[in-house]
Parts: C-alpha cells; structure tokens; sequence
C-alpha cells in the first residue's frame, strides 16, 4: 500500500468570522495529480493556500486541524515556512514573474537560501527550465527580463522557479486558465510530464483538463468537500447529485 504524501485532516479556514473551508480531510498520494474542482468561492484556494501556511501572512485568517506532511503537522510549532515553501512550492493563476532575469527569476529561492556557487545555480536553471519544458525557448536569452516573454512563456517559468527548490509538493491554483489554449495545452503536457517526480494538486475549472491529467479529483462547494474520488470514477458516476450537476455544467 502507498502512503499518502500530505494528509489534510478536520481543516477549517475562517476570515475574520466567516467560514471558507468547513472540516475538511483528505489524503494526496505521492506522484499523482489531484485535481479540485468546484464553483467560485468553495474554497479551493484556500485550501491550497492553508498547504503552504500563505494564510500566515493574513492577520484575518484563521486555520484549525491538521497537514500532516512527513510525519509531523505543519501548523505544529517546529515549521520553518520558508523551508515549507520549499518543499511545497506554489504556481498562481496569473503568471507572476519577478521584474529580472529569467535566469535570476528561477534561481530566487535558491539564492534566499544562500546559494552562491554558479555551478550550483547554473544547474538548476537548465534543469529547473528543462523539467518546465521551456529550456529550448529560452536558452540563448536566460539575461533577457522574464517580463518580456509571452504570458504562457512567464506561466512555464514561474513553474521553474518553483521546481528549481526541489519541492515534493507543487500547489498549482489554476494555472492555465489566464493562458490562450495553445499556451495552456503546452502548461498542461509539462504538468503530465513532472508526475514521476513530484506531486501536484492543481485547481482547474476545467474539467476536461481534470479528467485529462489528474488521478483523483475532489469537490468542493460552500467550503465542503462534497465527493473525493479517482477522477474516472467521479466523471463516468458521481456518488452525489451536487457533483453530477456541476460536472454536468448546471451550475458554477
Ligand atoms: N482574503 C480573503 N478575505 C476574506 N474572505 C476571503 C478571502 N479569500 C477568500 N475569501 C472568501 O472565502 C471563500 C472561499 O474563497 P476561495 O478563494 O478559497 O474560493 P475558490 O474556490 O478558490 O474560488 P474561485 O474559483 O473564484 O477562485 C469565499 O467566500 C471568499 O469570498
Ligand atoms: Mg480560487
């Protein structure tokens, strides 16, 4: 039997008094992408944000329950966040690379953590770009701003950058939905390709980008984590009527 990677257990989310994430457990396995889906407002991102302890930075939020990632809670007291985002990197809706170079862009989080030697940082911009699937795009202008590629050219980077820390965990909160179709077609086969090394959890509002690429996939509505199950299964025969309807396209 394989362990799960990341388990999410009783997790509740407020702002200030307002409720977005209702006891919600769920398991992740390793090298598998889950997909959540789920209309505006059910709390996907927030889930995905209480991962990585982003809601540290929001005096408003308030989080309780558990991640249990390698071993231990992460909302325990011993967490380093700046070694939790690391490990459990994120990728947003818009693409948001730094105003510098690409190169400079995808070694940022090596250089927080002190890395100076170029060999080390060289390597990882090729490999970091390569695993991206953007390398040959970029090679001959890694000194040129990130700012002047295309949107889905900054999208690729930015998953660069986060694969550069050599994460286990990438958090993707709909990645591809501010992309054209060709741009988001190219983000969406790199992800397939990034399954044998890491673990992602992608928020999609496509469901055929659900069914295409993910394992399993989990609805969430109001805050609740209305079904979980493989991806075929929910698609071919949800177990709840709220899942069929929005799946089917009658609300979200
Ligand atoms: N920073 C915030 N302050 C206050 N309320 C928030 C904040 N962020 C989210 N919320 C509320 O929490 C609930 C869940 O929001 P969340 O962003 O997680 O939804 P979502 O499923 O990601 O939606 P979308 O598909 O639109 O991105 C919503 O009611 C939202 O208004
Ligand atoms: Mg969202």
């Amino acid at each position: 039997m394989t362990e799960p990677i990341l388990q999410v257990k009783d997790l509740s989310v407020y702002y200030n008094k307002k409720k977005a994430l209702n006891s919600v457990s769920l398991d992740f396995m390793p090298n598998e992408i889950t997909a959540l889906i789920g209309p505006s407002g059910s709390g996907k991102s927030t889930l995905l944000k209480a991962i990585n302890r982003m809601g540290d930075l929001n005096p408003e939020v308030t989080t309780t329950g558990t991640v249990i990632y390698n071993s231990h809670n992460i909302y325990g007291p011993r967490t380093d966040t700046v070694e939790l985002r690391k490990e459990i990197g994120m990728v947003f809706q818009q693409p948001n690379p730094f105003p510098m170079t690409i190169y400079e862009n995808v070694v940022y989080g090596l250089r927080i953590n002190g890395v100076k030697d170029k060999n080390i940082l060289d390597e990882a911009v090729e490999r970091s770009l390569i695993g991206a699937s953007i390398w040959d795009e970029v090679k001959d202008r890694l000194h040129d701003s990130a700012i002047g590629l295309s949107g889905g050219q900054q999208q690729r980077v930015c998953v660069a950058r986060v694969l550069a820390t050599s994460p286990k965990i990438i958090l993707l909160d709909e990645p591809t939905s501010a992309l054209d179709p060709i741009s988001a077609g190219k983000i969406e086969e790199t992800l397939y390709g990034l399954k044998d090394k890491y673990t992602m959890l992608l928020v999609t509002r496509s469901m055929q980008q659900a069914s295409r690429i993910s394992e399993r996939t989990g609805f969430f509505l109001g805050g609740d984590l209305i079904e979980f199950n493989e991806t075929k299964k929910m698609f071919l025969s949800p177990e709840h009527q709220e899942t069929e309807d929005y799946i089917t396209g009658k609300f979200g």
